[in-house]
């Protein structure tokens, strides 16, 4: 993806807490993150992510899935919903919905997905107790292309967490959470800069294909 012409526009889905969105949130209230957000979408009347988004001033859309015959409409009245946002980049962060082949494949470099696990480690959901349960000394989030494959497509980021000797699910999911905050607005700081693209399943860093994934530091940076 080349720098867009002006802030990069970025429409989220969140089905829940939005806790991801917010992080994007203040990070482009500090000036920080040269991005705008364009719209903010969701399957969940309830969710928090849809105050979230009106506290700051986002348009918000809900779409009830039960009032759709199939899932292939409800994904193309949300798409409908979502284009004339003209978004660049669009963000699944706690969206908990399938999106359909026909949906992805049109926005192929253009829907991304935050999943909390080292995929392909761990896909779906319940991602830290399934990493407790397999006895991983290390766990953490991930920043992948959507592609028609659950939590399957080409990842640009990932942030590792050590798994502690205590944890159970939800201390282990509250430090992973901290660190994929971080992660999500890094990522997003490269597309805003035109620095990531992607050419088949090869993600280009500055041009060059990077063969595995890269690693927020300690330092907020990438390795
Ligand atoms: C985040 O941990 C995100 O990675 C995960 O849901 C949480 C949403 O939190 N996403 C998935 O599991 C998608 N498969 P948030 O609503 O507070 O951002």
């Amino acid at each position: 993806m080349t720098r867009p012409a002006s802030r990069l526009a970025i429409a989220v889905l969140a089905s829940g807490r939005g806790s991801n969105l917010q992080a994007l949130i203040n990070a482009v209230a500090a000036g920080t993150l040269d991005a705008r957000i364009v719209g903010v979408f969701s399957d969940k009347p309830g969710a928090i992510a849809l105050e979230r988004a009106q506290d700051a001033g986002i348009p918000t859309t809900v779409l009830l899935p039960a009032t759709y015959a199939t899932r292939a409409a409800f994904d193309a009245q949300l798409f409908e919903a979502i284009d004339p946002c003209t978004p660049d980049v669009i963000l699944c962060a706690g969206y908990m919905r399938l999106i359909g082949k026909r949906e992805v494949q049109g926005r192929r470099g253009r829907l991304l997905n935050i999943h909390p696990s080292l995929l392909p480690a761990f896909k779906g959901l319940r991602t830290h107790a399934q990493a407790l349960a397999a006895g991983a000394s290390e766990h953490g989030a991930s920043v992948h292309y959507v592609t028609p494959d659950l939590d399957g497509g080409p990842v640009i980021a990932q942030v590792r967490v050590p798994v502690l000797a205590q944890d159970d699910a939800d201390t282990l999911a509250r430090r992973v959470l901290v660190r994929e905050h971080i992660l999500l607005v890094e990522t997003v700081r490269l597309l805003a800069a035109g620095r990531l693209a992607l050419n088949g399943d090869v993600i280009r860093l500055d041009g060059a294909a990077i063969s595995t994934p890269l690693q927020l530091t300690a330092n907020n940076d990438f390795s």
